[in-house]
């Protein structure tokens, strides 16, 4: 089964394959002080249980991803990047929209994430898509200049 969703600007969202390991590694590194590796993404991509959601043009070119872990009824966002000459235009909207489309298939009844407490772009993109806040994790994250920030876990009911 061909699995596609609707995105803006050109884009659609379809499922991460093998060859996006080292494209996914290059968006993810423009998001995060802590990139992870195209073997991290490799691994990723091999897993059922890790699918990966690309957004990208007719000629596959990505723009963004993001990746959910399903463990029972239980689904967690790992992480979600754009490309940031892609922001903003409603692209991680798009790829949450698809998950959640996606998970309706599956036994997961509920969608955690967690996201640092100063990340207003992604907390507002949360709200908007009906996560709310359910803990605080203080210090959980460690900043580039060697201080912690603290993690809002937020939750969302599936279908
Ligand atoms: C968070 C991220 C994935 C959002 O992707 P995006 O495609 O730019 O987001 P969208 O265009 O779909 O925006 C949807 C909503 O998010 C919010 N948002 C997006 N960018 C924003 C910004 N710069 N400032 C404030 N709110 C913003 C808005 O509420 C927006 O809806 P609105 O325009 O109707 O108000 C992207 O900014 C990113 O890759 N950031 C770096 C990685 C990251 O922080 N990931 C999340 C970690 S948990």
């Amino acid at each position: 089964m061909i699995k596609l969703w609707m995105a803006p600007a050109g884009l659609h969202v379809e499922m991460g394959q093998d060859g996006d390991a080292a494209e996914l590694a290059r968006i993810h590194k423009t998001g995060f002080f802590r990139g992870w590796s195209a073997q991290e993404f490799a691994e990723f991509l091999a897993e059922r249980n890790t699918p990966i959601y690309v957004a990208c043009d007719a000629k596959r070119r990505i723009a963004g991803f993001a990746l959910i872990r399903i463990a029972a009824d239980e689904a967690e966002l790992l992480t979600i990047a754009v490309d940031p000459k892609w922001r903003g235009k409603k692209i991680g909207r798009a790829l949450l929209h698809a998950t959640f489309q996606d998970l309706m298939l599956s036994p997961a009844k509920r969608m955690f994430l967690e996201v640092e407490e100063q990340n207003a772009a992604a907390i507002r993109l949360y709200r908007n898509e009906g996560f709310r806040e359910i803990a605080r994790r203080d210090g959980y994250y460690a900043r580039v200049d060697g201080s912690a920030a603290t993690a809002l876990v937020m939750a969302r009911d599936l279908g």
